[in-house]
C-alpha cells in the first residue's frame, strides 16, 4: 500500500495502481474517455490530465527535504500528466479539475478541440443522456463554441457489421473499440484509418465487424459512433426503466439491465459482475429478449370434454381440470418433465409436486449442446441446468426412458415445466397428439402448447422475482422488469420506474393493460394447484419458496434473496463420477 493526496486528501491506495484508479477507488472523479479497465492504456485522448508532484529527497540522506513547517517539500512536474497512465509512489501529490485551474482548463481545452468537428447530433443521438462527451462538456467543457469554420465532414450511417453502425463524425478516436476486438474479443476487425482530423475507424478491407461479442464497443464507446442496429432509435434512455436480472441465453447467466418503455423490453446491457461475467455480454444473449414481447401464452386455455379446439378459460377453470384429473390417475402413469428454462423456485414447487402426487418419473429435457468459446459463452444454451439438479427436478438422465415411455402410450398424463417436448426430444406432434392429458405450463406458444389439453400462462424471468443457478455454482437472482396484468408498476417496490412510468395517467400507452401478459410464475401455479390438490404448499410469497429451498436443498444452505445481493451467491456443486469436475462444469 502507498499514501497518496488527492485534492488535499490522503488516502491509503494500492501501490501498483495508476492515479485514475487509485482516485476512482476512494470516490474521486477524473473525467476520461480512452481509459477502460479491462483494455490496455494508451492514453490517447488526454481528457484525464492532473497535476503531480513527488516528495523532494536529500539525495544525501535519501530523506524527503522538509518545508519551514515540517512538511515535504513537493517537486512539481513540469507538465500535467494523464493520470490514466502514471502509476501512484508513495508520497505523490495529486491536483485534479477540483482544486487546480491549470487542470481544469486542460480539460475545457481538450473538450473544445474534441468538439470542433463534432457534429451537434445530440438531439437524435441514441447515446444522449448517457453521454460521457456530453455529460463533460456540461461539466467541464466550454459553453459555446469558437469555432466558425466548417465541420470536417466523415462517412455517416456505415453498416460495420451485422450489429453495429457506425458514424464517423462523431467517432473521437479514443480506439476503445478497437483494443476491445483486439484484446477481449480476439477478433482483431477494427483499426483506424487516415490521418490529423480526417481520422475514423474502419474495418479492414473486406472485413466486417461480425465477432460473438461486437456489441459490445456500442457500450464502449464514450460517444454515440458506435450504436446498435436492433435498438437505434426506438427509445431515449430517460424514457426507459433499467432493471439489474441476468440473461437467460446459456448457462453462464450475464448480469444484464432490462431496459424497458411501454412495457416492452427495448435492449438488454451487461451488468458489471467480476465473478460472473466482468463487463461484457455476448450478441447472441443480448438480443435474446423478443420472445418476452412477442407470441406469448396469454391467459389459459383448455380442450372441452372429448377434445375439441383449445379454448381460452379462466385461470380457476384450468386448474380445475388439471387437479380433477391428476386426482384420478395412478402415479406411475404420470410423467413430469421440467426444464432448464425455468427458475429454482418453479423447479422446486415442480419436484415437490411430483412427490406429492408420488410420481416418480421425472426428468429435464437435456438440450442439444451448442458452442461454447474463450470468453463467456457456454455450449449449454439454458440458463438453469444446474438449478434443476439441485432443486431435484432431474438431470437428464432419464430422459430416453421417460420419453420412451410417453412414445409406447404408457403414461396417461403428462405435465410439462416451461419446455417444449418436440424439441430436442425426438418426439414429435403426433406422439403429443396420443398422450391423453398434457398439461403445460408455457411462457410462449410452441408444438406442445397446441397439443395440450391444459395450457397455463406461465411468467418469463423479465416478468418475475426468481433465481437461476449458473453452470458454476453462482446463484442469482433477478426482479420483475417488465409488468403482468393485474399488477401495477406504481405499486409493486420490486419494479422500477423511468420518468415516463412515474408521470404517466391511465391512458397512457405505458400503463395499458393491453400490453400485459395475462400469466403468473410457475411456482404460483402449482402453489394454487397444491391447495386444488388437499396438499398446500403455503406459498404466497416467492420468499417463501427460496426459505424451503434453503431449509431442505443441502447446497442451499444460508441461500436467500438478501445474501445472494446484485452479484450472486455461489453454492457448492457435487462432482462428476470419474472426472471430479463440478457438474455444471
Ligand atoms: Fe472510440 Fe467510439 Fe471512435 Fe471507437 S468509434 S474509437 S470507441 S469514439
Ligand atoms: Fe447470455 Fe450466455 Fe451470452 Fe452471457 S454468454 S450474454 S449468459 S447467452
Ligand atoms: Fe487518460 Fe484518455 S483516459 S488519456
Amino acid at each position: 500500500m502507498a499514501k497518496i493526496t488527492i485534492d488535499g486528501q490522503t488516502f491509503e491506495v494500492d501501490d501498483k495502481s495508476t492515479i485514475l484508479q487509485a482516485a476512482g477507488a476512494n470516490g474521486v472523479a477524473i473525467p476520461h474517455f480512452c481509459y477502460h479497465p479491462t483494455l490496455s492504456i494508451p492514453a490517447n485522448c488526454r481528457m484525464c490530465l492532473v497535476e503531480v508532484g513527488t516528495p523532494k529527497m536529500d539525495p544525501a540522506t535519501k530523506q524527503p527535504v522538509l518545508d519551514a513547517d515540517g512538511k515535504p517539500t513537493i517537486a512539481w512536474m513540469p507538465k500535467l500528466q494523464t493520470s490514466c497512465s502514471s502509476p501512484i509512489s508513495d508520497g505523490m501529490v495529486v491536483k485534479t479539475q477540483m482544486s487546480s485551474k491549470l487542470v481544469a482548463d486542460a480539460q475545457k481545452g481538450v473538450l473544445e478541440f474534441i468538439l470542433i468537428n463534432h457534429p451537434l447530433d445530440c438531439p437524435i443521438c441514441d447515446q444522449a443522456g448517457e453521454c460521457p462527451l456530453q455529460n463533460y462538456t456540461y461539466e467541464y467543457g466550454p459553453g459555446a463554441t469558437r469555432f466558425d469554420y466548417d465541420k470536417v465532414h466523415k462517412p455517416k450511417r456505415v453498416v460495420l457489421g451485422p450489429n453495429v453502425v457506425f458514424d464517423a463524425e462523431r467517432c473521437i478516436n479514443c480506439t476503445r473499440c478497437i483494443r476491445f476486438c483486439d484484446e477481449i474479443a480476439k477478433s482483431p476487425q477494427l483499426t483506424v484509418v487516415n490521418r490529423g482530423d480526417k481520422n475514423y475507424i474502419a474495418t479492414f478491407p473486406g472485413e466486417e465487424l461480425d465477432n460473438a461479442y461486437s456489441m459490445n464497443v456500442i457500450d464502449l464507446c464514450p460517444v454515440g459512433a458506435l450504436t446498435s442496429r436492433d435498438y437505434r432509435f426506438r427509445a431515449r434512455v430517460w424514457e426507459m426503466s433499467a432493471t439489474p436480472s441476468v440473461c437467460s441465453g446459456c448457462a453462464r447467466g450475464c448480469n444484464t439491465n432490462v431496459w424497458v418503455r411501454d412495457n416492452q423490453i427495448m435492449r438488454l446491457t451487461p451488468r458489471q459482475n467480476d465473478q460472473v461475467n466482468g463487463y461484457y455480454m455476448c450478441d447472441a444473449g443480448r438480443l435474446d429478449y423478443n420472445w418476452v414481447n412477442a407470441e406469448r401464452v396469454d391467459g389459459a386455455f383448455a380442450r372441452g370434454d372429448g377434445g375439441g379446439v383449445l379454448e381460452p378459460v379462466s385461470y380457476e377453470t384450468a386448474l380445475g381440470i388439471v387437479a380433477n384429473r391428476l386426482r384420478g390417475v395412478a402415479a406411475d402413469r404420470i410423467a413430469f418433465v421440467s426444464s432448464g428454462h425455468a427458475t429454482n423456485e418453479s423447479l422446486f414447487a415442480f419436484a415437490k409436486m411430483a412427490g406429492t402426487l408420488g410420481v416418480e418419473l421425472l426428468d429435464l429435457v437435456p438440450h442439444e449442446r451448442g458452442e461454447d468459446d474463450h470468453l463467456l459463452l457456454r455450449a449449454d444454451k439454458t440458463p438453469n441446468r444446474t438449478g434443476a439438479m439441485l432443486m431435484g427436478a432431474g438431470d437428464g438422465s432419464q430422459i430416453g426412458a421417460l420419453i420412451e415411455r410417453i412414445r409406447s402410450g404408457a403414461v396417461e398424463a403428462v405435465v410439462v415445466l416451461e419446455d417444449d417436448l418436440t424439441v430436442d426430444t425426438g418426439l414429435t406432434e403426433a406422439d403429443l397428439a396420443r398422450i391423453p392429458f398434457l398439461v403445460v405450463m408455457a411462457t410462449n406458444t410452441s408444438a406442445t402448447v397446441t397439443a395440450a389439453s391444459v395450457v397455463l400462462p406461465a411468467a418469463t424471468f423479465a416478468e418475475q422475482t426468481g433465481s437461476f443457478t449458473n453452470f458454476d455454482g453462482v446463484v442469482q437472482k433477478f426482479r420483475p422488469a417488465v409488468m403482468l396484468k393485474g399488477l401495477s408498476r406504481q405499486l409493486n417496490p420490486d419494479l422500477v420506474m423511468s420518468r415516463l412510468d412515474r408521470h404517466a395517467t391511465v391512458w397512457d400507452s405505458w400503463q395499458n393493460e393491453d400490453k400485459k401478459t395475462d400469466a403468473r410464475p410457475s411456482w404460483q401455479m402449482l402453489a394454487d394447484l397444491s391447495v386444488l390438490l388437499g396438499k398446500p404448499f403455503g406459498y404466497n410469497r416467492v420468499k417463501q419458496v427460496m426459505d424451503e429451498i434453503a431449509g431442505s436443498v443441502a447446497a442451499f444452505s444460508g441461500v436467500s434473496y438478501k445474501a445472494i445481493g446484485d452479484i450472486g451467491m455461489k453454492v457448492p456443486l457435487p462432482t462428476t463420477a470419474g472426472t471430479g469436475e463440478p457438474v455444471g462444469a
